[in-house]
């Protein structure tokens, strides 16, 4: 398969997508109710979504980022490879992880204990998108905007082999 952009097809637009964004910050402010929290985005998928987030959110926070590598089908553990370290101080700290998406959720699950590892005192999970069907790891998002069909799905930070991800929309790869 190598698709271009005749083989994507809508799945959910710009709007959408901004719109579920203002309901998920409005879930998170009121959530923490003033609390003070450090925003993780997980690189590169999560970037467009934890910037946009950030700027609908209220609650008070600074941000990093995180890059991992999971090895799927090995393990439902957790088991990830970190490439790239937060640079901020995580000891005691609550933690809002910000994803694309949740698929096996084995990502997440690695990501979660390596932050748990280093200190942090609670870690949230909000993700853009679910893939509940898929789901290998045992874990749920606290926050989630859409749930989806097991679907390959790119845009909006979600690649196909690096491809599409500038795009404002969510399509599925037909
Ligand atoms: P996991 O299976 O939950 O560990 O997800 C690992 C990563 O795979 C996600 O953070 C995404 O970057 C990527 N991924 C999973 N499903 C899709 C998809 O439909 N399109 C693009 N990337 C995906
Ligand atoms: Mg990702």
């Amino acid at each position: 398969m190598n698709p271009d952009a005749s083989n994507l097809e809508l799945l959910l637009s710009e709007k959408q997508i901004q719109e579920e964004i203002g309901n998920i910050a409005a879930d998170i402010d009121c959530f923490f109710g003033g609390r003070e929290i450090i925003v993780i985005g997980v690189l590169k998928g999560a970037l467009f979504f934890m910037a946009d987030l950030l700027r609908s959110m209220k609650t008070q926070s600074g941000f990093d980022l995180i890059q991992a590598k999971s090895y799927e089908g090995t393990t439902s553990a957790g088991e990830i490879k970190i490439l790239k370290e937060p640079s901020c101080a995580l000891e005691g700290k609550e933690i809002l992880l910000v994803e694309d998406i949740l698929d096996t959720g084995i990502t997440a699950t690695g990501i979660k204990k390596y932050l748990t590892e280093k200190g942090a005192e609670k870690i949230y999970v909000c993700s853009l998108l679910n893939k509940k069907g898929r789901r290998i790891a045992d874990i749920e998002p606290d926050f989630c905007g859409f749930e989806i069909d097991n679907l390959f799905v790119v845009g909006y930070g979600l690649d196909y082999n690096e491809k599409f991800r500038e795009l404002r929309d969510i399509y599925v790869i037909a």
